[in-house]
Order: structure tokens, then sequence, then C-alpha cells
């Protein structure tokens, strides 16, 4: 059975996600940057091993990253799953888990990288808007995308409403994001795209104010 580690900073709520998806895989252990994450209370609750790296104590990113890597394999993990975790990844990092190393992002990349996405979207006017699960390259918020989830943006959306309704969406794709990693159906290819091995696909359009 494959082994996934996760990595939090905050809330947790996609982690409770992904615990309680009963996915096909191992949840070795929970790791946070912050000891007041509450994520790790969610972790505890389901008897998932925790464990606490403060960034604050590193005086760079290279050593952090470097620490925290060491950390990750003594749980020799298939695949390391950022879940909230609000730290900028080294390349060096990264090119350690090439292939191995997803994210979620609450976007529909490659719009709204970085922060803030929901009131972006909002101040933006777009129609649709979302989240996404990508495998992690050096490009910050850029790399192959695995799955995204559309939601409309409705007339008197605040930055709150539009969130949670991207948040329940970010609940549904990202276990199904680990189900197909965690049974080969999807990998990276040497060309960077994402090679789909599964072949059930759907198509529909989601359309933002509805036609009459
Ligand atoms: C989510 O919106 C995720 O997309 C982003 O950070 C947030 C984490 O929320 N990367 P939670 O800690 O999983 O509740």
């Amino acid at each position: 059975m494959k082994k996934i580690v996760i990595l939090i900073s905050g809330r947790g709520s996609n982690l409770q996600a992904l615990l309680e998806a009963k996915l096909p895989c191992r949840i070795a252990a929970a790791i946070s940057n912050r000891a007041d994450a509450g994520g790790l209370k969610i972790a505890q609750a389901h008897d998932i091993p925790t464990a606490i790296i403060e960034h604050r104590n590193y005086t760079d990113r290279d050593s952090f990253d470097a620490a925290l890597a060491g950390l990750i394999d003594t749980f020799h993990p298939d695949f390391v799953v950022l879940a909230g975790f609000m730290r900028i990844l080294t390349a060096g990092f990264v090119a350690r888990y090439r292939g191995r190393l997803v994210n979620i992002h609450p976007s529909l990349l490659p719009a709204y990288g970085g922060l803030h996405t929901h009131a972006r979207a909002l101040q933006g006017g777009v129609k649709i808007h979302g989240c996404t699960v990508h495998f992690v390259t050096p490009d910050l918020d850029h790399g192959p995308i695995i799955i995204q989830a559309a939601v409309p943006v409705l007339c008197g959306d605040t930055e709150q409403t539009l969130a949670a309704r991207v948040l329940h969406e970010e609940h549904r794709i990202y276990p199904q994001a680990i189900r197909w990693l965690c049974a080969g159906q999807i990998e990276l290819g040497d060309d960077g795209r994402v090679r789909l091995l599964h072949r059930r696909q759907s198509g529909f359009a989601l359309i933002s104010p509805g036609l009459e």
C-alpha cells in the first residue's frame, strides 16, 4: 500500500477530507510548520502521527527545507501532499520530490496564483472560479494540473461565501487526485505533462450565469 505524508500550516479542512475519504493508502504522518495549526488536532483525533517543524527556527529557506525533507523521509512516503502548507519551497526540495509532490490551490490555475484568490476573483468579475490540484514545480502555483473543479460566482457573493463554495469542491477533488496517484492512474511524464492513465472522462459545461 502506498504511503503519503501531508503537510499543513493551519485549519486542516483538506487534511480532514483526506482522512475521511478512506483512501487506499496509509497516511504516515501530518507535519506542520506551526505548532498552533488546527489540523494537528484533527490528525491526532484520527490516530495519525504528527510532527512540528517550526520554520522560524531556521535562518533561511534552504536550511528549513533540508530539515523538512529529512523529517519527511523518515516516514518513507510515496507522495507528499501539501494541504494548506503556507511555505514557498526551494527548487532543490521540489526537485527531490519530482512527480511525488502535489498541492491544492483555491483558484482555477493559471488564473490567480498566490494569495487572496477569492477576493481577486471577485474583483476581476469572473463568473466562474474554482480550485486546482497540481504537481508542484519550482514555479509557484504553476505546476502541471491534475484536476480542477469550477463553481459559479454568484451575484452578492462575498469573499466568505465564494471561499466556502470553492472549499466544498476542494474537499471532493483532493481525495480523488490522491486516489488516482496511489492507484498509479496518473503520473508526471518526463515532458512535464500529466499522464492520465484512467479513461473515464465526462464532458459538460458550467455556464454562469445560467442560460435562459
Ligand atoms: C485551502 O483553501 C487550500 O486550497 C489552500 O489553503 C487552504 C487550506 O485550508 N492551499 P485547510 O487548512 O485545508 O482548511
